[in-house]
């Protein structure tokens, strides 16, 4: 790519939009996190209630097992809610919802609050206490918040399994993070069917053990199967004495851990990230509150789910710090039409919307009578995450959603970084494609294979320089896994995962995941994962997955199957093994294609080299061959 095409267009912010952004000098905060990072961290944790302040901002004495806030007291869930049940905002709305078909409820902070601590109450009675491991398998409805939330008040470890895995990926979640409960809803509308959570929740304990209680949410109200002494309804203990609203809040450590989140890594299975209660709190509100320059009288939206982190850092945690009114919806964008989130934008007068570059090609593609038909003039501000967004999504985006007068804020992130690393303010010039620059206090670099920085407009791996805030603390029961991952590569130095270039504005455009992850629809997906799925039915011997570029999704995977001997290749079978990883893993890791071969590409230690089967496809150079085994 040249550097013209790299550089693109630039879209300059309104002199409106700088006068009112939260930061409106983006340069000079620059300048005052360059100076001392750990000053201006420190600063920002003020802003925050801290039971005791704390004696350290950075502990760097383990490298890379960072610690922040060293010394201080906290709890997340007391600054999310009990903050502000204590000001004026008392009474305002902390959550909005839509469910697909139609229902509707508002809770204000009070409200949130008082039935937080009912749930927490109901947690305790069933025997969780601090360290305990919740594993929480729910559709997109405000007890899922309410759920995450009555965990970190008593020091729980939340443990969101996104509602779209399936029986495998749920069991291998509740065995690794040896969780004593499972919350779980009866069901969730999507696309007008209802997705049967209870029912695969019940598959995946048959192969789990450990699970002393279920506790059930009805969303749906379909019938389900309750396991006498083991399944209980919510809504029934939650009218029961032990459910009152006054809960002892749990005071937690600074470093004491929040939440474990799985996510897909280079091998084997999904590993567990672990985020804690100070550092994770200090990121998430600080970035949210400047990136998407929130204001008290907004109304936010973030279309990701909970079950991901997106979800957990920026529909929960962030806009809860921040005391801000977030929406949520519970089902598909285009059901029952294609103008169903533009209907909720100017229904619910939404400021700041936030999905991802897949869910902008999907509702391009119906074309811009659907979003026309709206008066979107409520929105102020617009985000994308989760893959890079190409320049013509990002487009259509800024002129039809967008009205081009909301600039963009295209974030860069991960699981393991818990909060926005590469991303502008809506005071910085944007061009379409690229993050722009690291937040504030976060120096970043792009290294060839020696860790020697690559040349303006080269590709090299994108790394970390410095420790962060909401930082990864380990893999959960893993920490050489955690060390082997991210931080030996360049010792010192965090290693992404992704490929990138700078250009010389110092902008940084992501290119993507140079390991075995597949980015589908912005999900985060390994190829193992996929492979052992497909491994696990008996006509298959061995298999192989990749990802290839796809319009919408971003990536689609393809995969190549070697049959057991016998095994009739038909059609009929491809079908059958795509369902099974349906069933296996979750309808968003279903393989576009399934080619049966003979062989597949290996090295002579017998590690399969997915790169050969993809360059293949698309007609390129493998590059080095050399430790394909040719026997
Ligand atoms: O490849 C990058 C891509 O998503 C990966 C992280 O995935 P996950 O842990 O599931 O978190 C996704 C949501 C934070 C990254 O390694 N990615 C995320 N945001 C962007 C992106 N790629 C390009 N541009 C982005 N804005």
């Amino acid at each position: 790519m040249s550097s013209k095409d790299l550089h693109g267009e630039v879209f300059y912010p309104s002199e409106e939009v700088v006068k009112n952004a939260n930061v409106p000098d983006w340069d000079a905060l620059q300048k005052e996190a360059g100076e001392d990072y750990e000053k201006f961290w420190g600063k920002r944790a003020e802003e925050l209630h801290w039971f005791k302040k704390w004696d350290k901002v950075l502990d760097d004495s383990d490298k890379p097992f960072y610690k922040w806030f060293t010394g201080g007291k906290t709890n997340i869930a007391y600054n999310c809610l009990d903050v502000h049940v204590k000001t004026h905002r008392r009474n305002k709305l902390a959550l909005i919802w839509e469910g697909e078909n139609g229902d509707m409820r508002m809770l204000s902070y009070y409200r949130l609050h008082r039935e937080t601590c009912k749930f927490a109450n109901v947690l305790r009675s069933l025997g969780v206490s601090k360290g305990d491991r919740v594993t929480i398998y729910m559709g997109r409805t405000p007890e899922i918040v309410m759920a995450m939330l009555a965990c970190a008040r008593i020091g729980a470890i939340h443990s969101v399994v996104y509602g779209g895995f399936s029986v495998e990926a749920l069991h291998e979640r509740i065995e690794d993070s040896k969780s004593k409960v499972l919350i779980v809803s009866d069901g969730a509308y999507l696309r007008g069917k209802i997705v049967p959570l209870k029912q695969i929740a019940d598959e995946a304990l048959k192969r789990a053990g450990g699970i002393e209680h279920v506790l059930v949410v009805k969303r749906t109200g379909q019938d389900i199967n309750m396991e006498d002494g083991r399944d209980l309804w919510l809504h029934e203990l939650m009218a029961l004495p032990i459910a009152t609203q006054n809960c002892a809040l749990e005071i937690t450590d600074a470093e004491d851990p929040l939440f474990m989140l799985y996510t897909s890594g280079t091998t084997g299975k999904p590993k567990a990230i672990l985020h804690t209660h100070g550092g994770y709190m200090v990121g998430t509100y600080t970035t949210l509150k400047y990136v998407f320059d929130i204001k008290e009288e907004d109304r936010y939206w973030c279309a990701a789910d909970p079950g991901w982190i997106t979800g957990h850092s920026y529909i929960v945690y962030g806009p809860l710090l921040n005391g801000a009114t977030s929406f949520m919806y519970e089902g598909a964008p285009t059901h029952p039409y294609p103008n169903r989130w533009w209907n909720l934008v100017e229904k619910y007068g939404i400021n700041i919307l936030y999905t991802a570059p897949t869910a902008i090609r999907g509702l391009m593609r119906f074309g811009d009578a659907w979003v026309n038909r709206h008066d979107l003039s409520s929105l102020r501000l617009l985000g994308s995450v989760g893959e890079p967004i190409n320049p013509e999504a990002w487009k259509w985006y800024y002129k039809v959603v967008g009205n081009e007068k909301c600039p963009i804020m295209d974030t860069w992130w991960q699981t393991e970084t818990g909060m926005f690393m590469i991303t502008p303010m809506p005071s910085v010039p944007l061009k379409p494609g690229s993050g722009t620059k690291p937040f504030p206090g976060i120096e970043m670099d792009i290294f060839d294979e020696n860790g020697n920085p690559v040349k303006d407009n080269e590709e090299g791996y994108l790394v970390i320089k410095t420790p962060w805030p909401a930082m990864i603390r380990t893999i959960y029961n893993d920490p050489d896994r955690y060390v082997e991952q991210y931080w030996k590569k360049y010792p010192g130095v965090y290693m992404t995962g992704d490929s990138a270039k700078r250009d010389e504005d110092g902008y940084i455009w992501v290119i993507g995941r140079v390991d075995d992850v597949i980015k589908v629809s912005g999900y985060r997906l390994g190829t193992a994962e996929i492979e052992s799925a497909l491994v696990s039915h008996p006509s298959v011997a061995e298999a192989a997955a990749i990802g290839l570029p796809h319009e919408v999704k971003g990536n689609a995977i393809y995969t190549y199957v070697i049959l057991k001997q016998g095994v009739e290749p038909t059609e009929e079978l491809k079908e059958t093994l795509k369902n099974h990883v349906g069933h296996e893993v979750g309808p968003i890791a279903k393989p576009q294609q399934i080619k049966f071969v003979d062989s597949l590409p290996k090295t002579r230690s017998g590690k399969i080299m997915r790169r050969v089967l993809k360059a293949k496809e698309l007609g390129v150079d493998p590059g080095n061959l050399s430790t394909l085994d040719e026997s």
